[in-house]
């Protein structure tokens, strides 16, 4: 009894050392609040987000209803990556997405696609919100999108981010439909 207490201390001592020599290398190389946008911008709030190795960073005004974003996912030099907010439900269908990738002629562009079914075509398209100021550019092997939204009166929203590797035609190809890129939507409070 008196042993097995003893192990079961010491197998939880072991299991904190274990947590302290992890959670410093974690903050050092996984808070978003310390990154350093190209553009010298600063944004009000960040999270770093469970899925794809990404994150967002933003800036709510709620009085013009604006929601200033960068969102920040890791990508191969010809993939794509793309962040949006579904008004509707917590999931891809409905998404309001912005989309970026190399275009063929060198360029990073970025627009935005409404996400209508399961298979979207991915090409450019009127959304539901408007959208300012959107730019593109890759980064230390991120993709990022700059974008200005209007949220009219709302500021907790669903977002859905993903990332893929192949682009062709100048169009986003499939991503992978396993693991963490089934599980890349969250509701976010901006306000
Ligand atoms: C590449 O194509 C995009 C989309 O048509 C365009 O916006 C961009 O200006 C082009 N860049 C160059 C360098 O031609
Ligand atoms: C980008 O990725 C390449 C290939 O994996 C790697 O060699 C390089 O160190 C990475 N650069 C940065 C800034 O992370
Ligand atoms: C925003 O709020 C105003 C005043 O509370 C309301 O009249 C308007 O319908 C709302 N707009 C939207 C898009 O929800």
């Amino acid at each position: 009894m008196c042993n097995s207490l003893l192990s079961l201390m010491s197998l939880s001592f072991y299991h904190i050392l274990l947590l302290l020599s992890f959670l410093p290398s974690l903050y050092a190389d996984d808070s978003c609040s310390s990154y350093t946008f190209s553009t010298d911008e600063t944004f009000a709030s960040c999270i770093d987000l469970p899925h794809l190795n990404a994150a967002l960073h933003w800036t709510y005004a709620p009085k013009p209803g604006t929601l200033r974003v960068a969102f920040r996912a890791s990508q191969v030099r010809h993939g794509w990556v793309a962040w949006g907010i579904n008004p509707i439900a917590m999931k891809m269908v409905g998404t309001q997405a912005l989309v970026a990738f190399r275009h063929s002629n060198g360029s990073m562009i970025s627009y935005g696609t409404s996400i209508d079914s399961y298979a979207p075509l991915m090409s450019p398209g009127e959304l539901t919100l408007p959208i300012y100021n959107l730019l593109a550019e890759y980064v230390n092997n991120e993709t990022i999108i700059y974008a200005t939204l209007g949220l009219w009166n709302t500021s907790e929203l669903n977002v859905v981010w993903q990332v893929g590797d192949k682009v062709e035609k100048d169009l986003p190809q499939r991503h992978e439909i396993s693991g963490e890129n089934l599980k890349s939507v969250g509701t976010i409070s901006f306000g």
